[in-house]
């Protein structure tokens, strides 16, 4: 098992400034990450979503567009993730048909780790939320099942419905957009868990930094390039570097920097938890 380095960038909202989200300043900085990229050498780079601020479905197909030719300019392979402002106005179809990337759930294994780009279901439904889609997490699950390796699993949303406390969307405005709902967290956490393989999961949406550990398996947030809640009134300009060797070691660059060094889960071992069955509970809580 070699080291794998990985450069990530997400929630890149092209398009109009809207309240805290710079826009027009997308494109600028996306050729600063394709800078950073042909400096780091990764293996591949991972665009987790939330590439536009939506408009209109005709205003939406050119910032598709527009976004696309930033991104051909970095270099290397590229995998993408679909946010739930891609399909707001849009079809999967047609980000599919504009980014020529499929967005099916779809894994690649990669100097002895297992890399899961799961695109479940993100679609925003604004009075009730996000919801998982038919077959999201049974495609999670068999996926899991077919390899030995290590695994990552990159998403647009959280999975450790973590705390949104000030956060700016998600603490008080839109309570319900930040996360699927605790059940279905609860249950996207079993398959995860049972499989006694995932490491690590990445994700966007969220706009700053977020950091859990469950069972052993690290959570991190990722900020976007084009926020200013947590940097107003300058702009986060935020992008990361993931490199795993003997710990995991993720930096996050921008003007919220932050370096994580994080021990890898060893294979099928988890933490104490009466409530789990798979876990070895023979201490009772105090
Ligand atoms: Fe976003
Ligand atoms: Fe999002």
């Amino acid at each position: 098992m070699g080291d794998l380095t990985l450069a990530i960038i997400t929630d890149i909202h092209h398009g109009p400034d809207r309240g805290t989200k710079m826009g027009s300043a997308a494109l600028p900085l996306l050729e600063r990450f394709a800078g950073f990229v042909s400096d780091l050498r990764p293996a591949c780079t991972i665009e987790m979503g939330d590439r536009i601020s939506e408009v209109d479905a005709d205003t939406d197909r050119l910032l598709v567009k527009q976004v696309a030719q930033g991104l051909a300019k970095i270099p290397g392979s590229i995998h993408h993730i679909l946010g739930n402002h891609d399909v707001s106005k849009l079809s999967i179809a047609d980000n599919e048909n504009l980014m020529q990337h499929s967005f099916a759930s779809h894994s690649l294994d990669l100097e002895g780790y297992h890399l899961i780009f799961w695109n479940a279901d993100d679609k925003l439904d604004m009075v009730k939320g996000f919801s998982l889609g038919d077959g999201d997490l049974e495609w999670l699950r068999k996926d899991l099942a077919q390899t030995d390796l290590p695994s990552i699993v990159f998403t647009h949303v959280p999975l450790d419905n973590g705390s949104m406390k000030g956060n700016f969307y998600f603490e008080k405005a839109y309570p319900l957009h930040g996360a699927y709902p605790e059940a279905q967290g609860e249950a996207i956490r079993d398959v995860i868990e049972r499989s006694g393989k995932v490491i690590l999961c990445m994700n966007g949406h969220a706009h700053w930094n977020a950091y859990q550990s469950i069972d052993g398996t690290h959570y991190v947030t990722i900020p976007s390039l084009t926020e200013m809640f947590t940097t107003f009134p300058n702009i986060n300009e935020a992008y990361a570097s993931l490199r795993i060797g003997e710990s995991i070691e993720i930096e996050v660059f921008g003007n919220t920097p932050l370096l994580y060094r994080l021990p890898k889960k060893l294979p099928n071992r988890h933490w104490l938890n009466i409530h789990k069955d798979y876990a070895p509970a023979s201490i009772k809580p105090a």
